[in-house]
């Protein structure tokens, strides 16, 4: 862990600085944000979702008005259902009828369904605009509003039409967390345990050490654990900005995980999937000979700690090693498995069968 004590990171984009991660306990240092950013005197288009414009909205348009020439919303249905091309249509119908510009800003306001519809939309309204993310869910935090991923749900098919497309400034009010439902809370977790398990075994025993604080959502050590994921996946995605490589090293957990959350249909929230993916996942790493069983007994005892499954019922293993096999992270016929390697340091396994995959679920499947 650095632990360090800025209230901001400076995230690159293909080697050379693209936006800033700041953190706050309000909206109010926003205006002065986009003045440093030189978007001071711009329309704004906050766009968010119907839970969260009426714990937030208000705020975080009276601390923009100081910088804009003009704010306006606009409010879509919350949920992943709305994260399609309709509400894509919608919000550009909304920005041609407020006379957007090429030079104005949308700022995404919301979780990650708000921040990757919002991002597409300003990738691809006149070929391109800026935009910010305001991420108000722990996962949006951690995960989503950082690496410029955007995109939309195409029928059935998740995240199928998207474009990367770099944020000019992330602003996360830490404060909003505290809103927030402790079942979407604790699914945010899911990802910020990976973040440990993946690269930093420090952070993975902190998490440990520190979770009453957690659980709370105690601002001091909401602010480390955010500040130090957060500089988890700005590695990543620095390193590794287009998924080339490292960055699938962020789908621990995710290959059966995924698998999961479509056998439930989207009965389990994302984070609570990726658990499971992370108890099967570990425990094909301990067999594989990479923990100790003990390691392995000791993750999956954090992952409950925080209320997260590990085990899920009324479904299948063969149907959950088919779907994971249908899964885009299959390379040429292979498996391309995230194990752990040790605990702080995840591999690319091309050695993982469809057997291994099969025991595993059935361990995770009560
Ligand atoms: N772009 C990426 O790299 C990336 C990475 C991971 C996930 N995602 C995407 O993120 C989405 C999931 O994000 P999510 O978990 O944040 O879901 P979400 O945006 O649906 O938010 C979860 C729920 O919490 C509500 N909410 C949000 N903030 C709140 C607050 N402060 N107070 C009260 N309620 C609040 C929302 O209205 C929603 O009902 C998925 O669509 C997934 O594909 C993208
Ligand atoms: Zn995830």
């Amino acid at each position: 862990m650095r632990m360090t004590e800025d209230g901001r990171l400076a995230v690159s984009y293909n080697g050379t600085p693209a936006y800033d991660i700041i953190w706050e306990q309000n909206f109010e240092g926003i205006a002065a944000e986009i003045e440093r950013i030189g978007l001071a005197g711009r329309r704004f288009c906050i766009v968010t979702d119907s839970n969260v414009a009426p714990f937030h909205l208000d705020a975080l348009k009276k601390a923009i008005a100081p910088a804009a020439l003009k704010v306006t919303e606009y409010v879509f249905p919350a949920g992943e259902a709305s994260k399609n091309l309709d509400t894509v249509k919608g919000v550009y119908t909304h920005l041609i009828e407020e006379a957007y510009e090429r030079k104005d800003c949308l700022i995404a306001l919301g979780g990650g369904v708000v921040g990757d519809l919002t991002g597409y939309t300003a990738a691809t309204y006149l070929r391109g605009i800026r935009f910010i993310q305001v991420p108000t869910t722990l996962l949006s935090m951690v995960d989503s509003s950082i690496g410029g991923k955007t995109g939309v749900d195409f029928d059935r098919y998740k995240n199928m039409v998207g474009a990367f497309h770099q944020p000019s400034l992330v602003y996360m009010n830490l404060n909003t967390l505290l809103t927030l439902s402790a079942r979407e809370y604790l699914s945010g977790m899911g990802e910020i345990i990976k973040h440990g398990l993946i690269k930093d075994k420090d952070y993975y025993e902190w998490l440990s050490a520190n979770r009453e604080g957690i659980l709370a959502r105690e601002y001091r050590t909401l602010l480390t654990m955010i500040r130090e994921s957060c500089d988890i996946k700005r590695g990543v995605v620095e390193r590794d900005p287009k998924e080339a490589g490292e960055r699938a090293l962020l789908n621990f957990g995710h290959t059966l995980g995924h698998a999961v959350e479509k056998l439930k249909d989207l009965k389990l929230l994302h984070g609570e999937c990726v658990a499971i993916g992370m108890a099967a996942a570990s425990e094909i790493s301990w067999r594989k000979g990479f923990l100790s069983k003990e390691e392995y007994e000791g993750i999956v005892r954090v992952i409950e700690s925080f209320s997260l499954p590990v085990t899920v019922s009324g479904i299948d293993a063969q149907d959950v090693v088919e779907t994971a096999g249908h899964d885009k992270k299959m390379e040429g016929g292979k498996w391309k498995f995230i194990l752990l390697e040790r605990i702080g340091n995840a591999i690319i396994d091309r050695t993982v069968t469809r057997e291994d995959a099969k025991a595993a679920a059935m361990n995770v499947i009560r």
